[in-house]
């Protein structure tokens, strides 16, 4: 049985944590050889950097690992929460800002199990949050890369036993 299930991870800028989060999981679902089952994209609850490559760094960290961001920064619209089937917050103020989105756009609750903060997801955490790196140094970006690699494959494997994917 084939699923489509989308993923959407959101952050602020759209151009630092999203993009490499989105970028690194596409690359761990490749690796499962589930990429005809699960499409990928990021958005930033902000509109500062529409139309824009991922920062520079981000670019430069997901490179020394084999990964190529091409993405174009966007801002998250309602219509994302029809074509989404999982909105993934990088901080608890992208998590708010989801959720007042949603419930302005449909007046209804945001659904529990539809919208996660990633770092839940990260058994070494002592955060729930993806830090902001955008005015740290190349290592807080390499951080964030560790991060979401984490995240990743534990996101990836509840999707796999919550939807029965290979
Ligand atoms: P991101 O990082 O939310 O991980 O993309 C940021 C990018 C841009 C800005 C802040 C954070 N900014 O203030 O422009």
């Amino acid at each position: 049985m084939t699923t489509d299930l989308k993923i959407l991870f959101v952050c602020l800028g759209n151009i630092c944590r999203s993009p490499l989060a989105e970028g690194v999981f596409r690359e761990l679902v490749a690796q499962r050889g589930i990429s005809d089952q699960i499409i990928c994209d990021s958005a930033g609850t902000h509109s500062y950097h529409i139309g824009a490559l991922p920062d520079p760094r981000s670019r430069r960290v997901a490179a020394d690992y084999g990964i190529t961001l091409t993405h174009r920064g966007r801002k998250l619209s309602s219509e994302d929460f029809a074509e989404f089937d999982y909105l993934i917050a990088m901080d608890e103020s992208n998590f708010e800002n989801i959720e007042a989105l949603f419930r302005r756009s449909t007046g209804l609750q945001m659904p529990e199990d539809r919208l996660f903060l990633y770092r839940d997801f990260d058994p070494q955490a002592d955060t729930s949050e993806v830090p902001d790196p955008y005015y740290e140094d190349i290592a807080a970006f390499e951080e964030v890369y560790q991060i979401v690699e984490r995240c990743g494959q534990n996101f990836l494997q509840y999707l796999a036993e919550k939807h029965n994917l290979a």
